[in-house]
């Protein structure tokens, strides 16, 4: 039985959901945090804190990884991210800290799950839902990246599972990365491009409920990559004129030519780089933000693992910004 989870990015919005969800169910969680990240609240919580390096430098920081791993009976890889311009740091977050954590996982390792990201699939011009079956071509360099950990994941030679998670955009409280919409919202006029689009979403909590469901597999050497969100995409639009309904605000979509985004993110870019703070909207995020379509079909997840997510789109994106007490 597993028992003791090494859970990487404990200080973020997946990481918190995934700390509460593991707590109740019993598991002990060994947060490997860096040496700079806040780990007051998780700490509350009841986690235990490894300070490790993901990008380990020199013998000293290979050991510290070494042994941070040595006890542990499973590995959830849920830090990294896409908000940086800085192309080397994306694929040190996301790619290289896959390859350490594999490297030095202890050969009796029963899982291994990563969260990657519906960005290593991209975005299409088709309104169907993303299926494991398609064929991946990932718009930015993030979503490179993340395939780029996925495949390194799936070809680990250990004897326990791996398994690859893939969200949408996701929601629920403690996500960020909606207000911005949620500020255009409450002023009545937001402005995007392909409005009919179509976008999935997954509370953070349903996530972390799919990383719990993988771990309490009986492992058994599986390979399994999951596209994993609310089974039901919703449109731009109605992303617009829910979050305008949450502001209290009935809202006018403007819809923009896609040809005015190049500049709008490149501008966005510099603004970030002026303020020393990396922008949401970024030259590597465009390919993305042009896709017509991003979504995804959870079915493969929901059978295999056992798992059906609980939050609506509407409850999540409420949740956001009204979190319950
Ligand atoms: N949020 C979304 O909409 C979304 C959608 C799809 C996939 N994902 C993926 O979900 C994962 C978690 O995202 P999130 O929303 O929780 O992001 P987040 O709130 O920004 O948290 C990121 C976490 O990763 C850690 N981290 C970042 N870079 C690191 C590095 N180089 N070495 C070690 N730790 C590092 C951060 O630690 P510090 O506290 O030290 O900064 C933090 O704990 C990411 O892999 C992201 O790509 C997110």
């Amino acid at each position: 039985m597993t028992k003791r989870i090494a859970l990487t990015g404990a200080t973020g919005f997946v990481g918190g959901h995934v700390v509460d969800a593991l707590m109740q169910r019993g598991f002990e969680v060994v947060a490997l945090a860096r040496a700079t990240s806040n780990t007051q609240t998780i700490e509350k919580k009841g986690a235990k804190v490894r300070r490790v390096s993901l990008n380990p430098q020199g013998e000293i920081q290979f050991s510290e990884l070494r042994a941070a791993l040595a006890d542990v009976n499973a590995i959830v890889h849920a830090a990294g991210g896409g908000i940086t311009t800085d192309k080397r740091s994306l694929y040190a977050a996301n790619t290289d800290s896959t390859a350490a954590l594999l490297h030095f996982a202890p050969p009796s390792l029963d899982h291994f799950v990563l969260v990657s990201s519906l960005a290593a699939r991209g975005p299409s011009d088709s309104p169907q839902p993303a299926k494991e079956s398609g064929v991946d071509k990932p718009a930015s360099a993030y979503g490179r990246s993340k395939l780029a950990a996925e495949s390194l994941a799936l070809a680990h030679p250990s004897e326990g599972d791996v398994v690859v998670l893939r969200p949408p955009a996701l929601m629920g409280p403690g996500e960020y990365r909606l207000n911005s919409l949620y500020k255009a919202a409450g002023r009545g006029f937001v402005p995007m491009v392909h409005s009919e689009g179509t976008m999935s979403f997954l509370d953070g909590r349903d996530l972390a409920t799919a990383i719990c469901a993988a771990l309490q597999r009986e492992p058994a050497g599986r390979r399994d990559r999951f596209f994993v969100a609310h089974p039901k995409p919703i449109t731009r639009r109605h992303l617009a004129e829910e979050l305008g309904r949450l502001a209290g605000r009935k809202i006018r979509v403007v819809e923009l030519p896609p040809a005015l985004l190049p500049p709008v993110f490149t501008l966005a870019e510099l603004a970030g780089r002026l303020r020393g703070k990396a922008s949401q909207m970024s030259r590597d995020k465009l390919g993305d933000a042009l896709g017509r379509h991003q979504s995804c079909d959870p079915r493969l997840a929901m059978r295999h693992l056992g798992w059906e997510p609980k939050y609506t789109v509407e409850q999540g994106l409420r949740d956001t910004f009204y979190p319950p007490a």
